[in-house]
C-alpha cells in the first residue's frame, strides 16, 4: 500500500478518533458513533483512491454512511476497507477504558465479508501460536498456554468478555485455576492484548466483524487466531448468504485466520478513544488534540503520535 493511502487511513482513525473525544461520558453511545462515522468517512472520501467498505456499519438500507458496499474515495488504487470507526460505542459513553477507532485495509477480496452476527473467538500471542484451537476444550487451552508459555496454569490469564452467554466458559476456565480477565466490551483490544503482553489469551464470543479486524492485527504481529460464526437468526444467515459467506463457514467451520484475512498485506490502524493498555486516550489542550495510533502490518508495530489542529 503507497504511503499517502497509509496516511490518508491514519488520518481517518485520528479524525475519528477526535471526534468520539466529544462524547467521552456524556452518556450516550449512539451520537459517539455517530459523530465516530462522520470524521472517519470525510477524511476517506478526501482520499486519492478506490475505497470499498467491506465491513461496515451496516446493510446500505439500515446504515446512511459506511455501508457495506460504499464507495469512498476520488479514484485511485483499489483498496478494500473493513471499519469500526468506534469500537466500544458504550465504553466511549461510560467514559470507560480502551475505546478505540479502527480500520483495516488490504487488497481487493483479501477480507472475509463477515456479516454483523457473532463470532466465537480464541487468540494467542506469538509464543503459544497454534497450540490452541476452538476444536479444543477451555481446559485443553489453557494447560496448552501454560506449556508453550512454561508457567504454572495459575499465571495464565484469559481475556473474556462479561457476558451471561460466557457463564459456562467462566466456569470451566475458574475450574484450572487460571486467571479469568473480564472485560465489559471492546474485544478487539482485548485481542491486541496477547500480543502486546497485557493477556496471554482470548476466549469467548463477540462479534464478527471486530472478529476480522483483530485477524488482521492477530496475523500481522505473528500470533494466531480462530474464529467461528454465531447467527442468532435465520435473518442473519441469509445476509451471510447474500454476502457470498462460504456455506461450511455457516455451518460453523472453525476458520484459521488465514481464512479471514487471505493475504499478508493487510493493514490495521487503530487511533486511542479513551485511555487503554497498549495506546493512550485523545488529550486535548492549548487548541491542539494529541492523538495516539498504532500501524500494525507484516510484523512491525509502529505507534505514532500527532498533534492536530484543524480537526478539533
Ligand atoms: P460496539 O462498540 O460496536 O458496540 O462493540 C463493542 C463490543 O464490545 C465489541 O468489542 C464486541 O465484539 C461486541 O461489542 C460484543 O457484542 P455484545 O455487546 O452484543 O456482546
Amino acid at each position: 500500500m503507497d504511503n499517502e493511502i497509509l496516511h490518508g487511513l491514519l488520518n481517518a482513525t485520528q479524525r475519528a478518533a477526535i471526534a468520539s473525544y466529544e462524547w467521552i461520558g456524556r452518556g450516550d453511545s449512539k451520537a459517539a458513533d455517530a459523530a465516530a462515522v462522520k470524521a472517519m468517512r470525510e477524511a476517506m472520501n478526501a482520499m486519492d483512491f478506490d475505497g470499498r467498505i467491506v465491513i461496515g456499519e451496516g446493510e446500505r438500507d439500515e446504515a446512511p454512511m459506511l455501508y457495506i458496499g460504499e464507495k469512498l474515495g476520488k479514484g485511485g488504487n483499489a483498496v478494500d476497507i473493513a471499519v469500526d470507526p468506534l469500537e466500544g460505542t458504550d465504553i466511549t459513553a461510560r467514559g470507560d477504558y480502551g475505546s478505540l477507532s479502527v480500520l483495516v485495509a488490504a487488497s481487493r477480496g483479501m477480507l472475509l465479508q463477515a456479516p454483523d452476527t457473532y463470532m466465537e473467538k480464541i487468540v494467542a500471542g506469538p509464543s503459544i501460536g497454534k497450540k490452541v484451537s476452538l476444536a479444543l476444550s477451555a481446559e485443553e487451552n489453557v494447560k496448552a498456554a501454560a506449556r508453550a508459555l512454561q508457567k504454572p496454569v495459575s499465571e495464565v490469564r484469559v481475556t473474556v468478555l462479561d457476558r451471561d452467554r460466557h457463564k459456562e466458559l467462566m466456569a470451566s476456565l475458574r475450574k484450572t485455576g487460571c486467571r479469568v480477565m473480564l472485560i465489559r466490551d471492546g474485544d478487539v483490544h482485548g485481542a491486541i492484548g496477547t500480543c502486546m503482553g497485557t493477556s496471554d489469551l482470548l476466549m469467548g464470543t463477540g462479534g464478527a466483524p471486530e472478529g476480522v479486524l483483530a485477524a488482521s492485527a492477530i496475523k500481522s504481529m505473528g500470533g494466531y487466531m480462530e474464529g467461528r460464526m454465531v447467527f442468532r437468526n435465520n435473518d442473519e444467515i441469509n445476509r451471510a448468504r447474500k454476502h457470498g459467506t462460504p456455506e461450511e463457514i455457516i455451518k460453523g467451520r472453525i476458520m484459521p485466520m488465514d481464512d479471514m484475512v487471505k493475504d499478508d498485506r493487510s493493514v490495521f490502524i487503530a487511533s486511542g478513544v479513551t485511555e487503554g493498555s497498549f495506546l493512550k486516550g485523545v488529550q486535548k489542550s492549548c487548541g491542539e488534540a494529541e492523538v495516539h495510533s498504532v500501524i500494525i502490518r507484516g510484523g512491525s508495530v509502529m505507534f505514532v503520535k500527532n498533534s492536530m489542529r484543524d480537526a478539533i
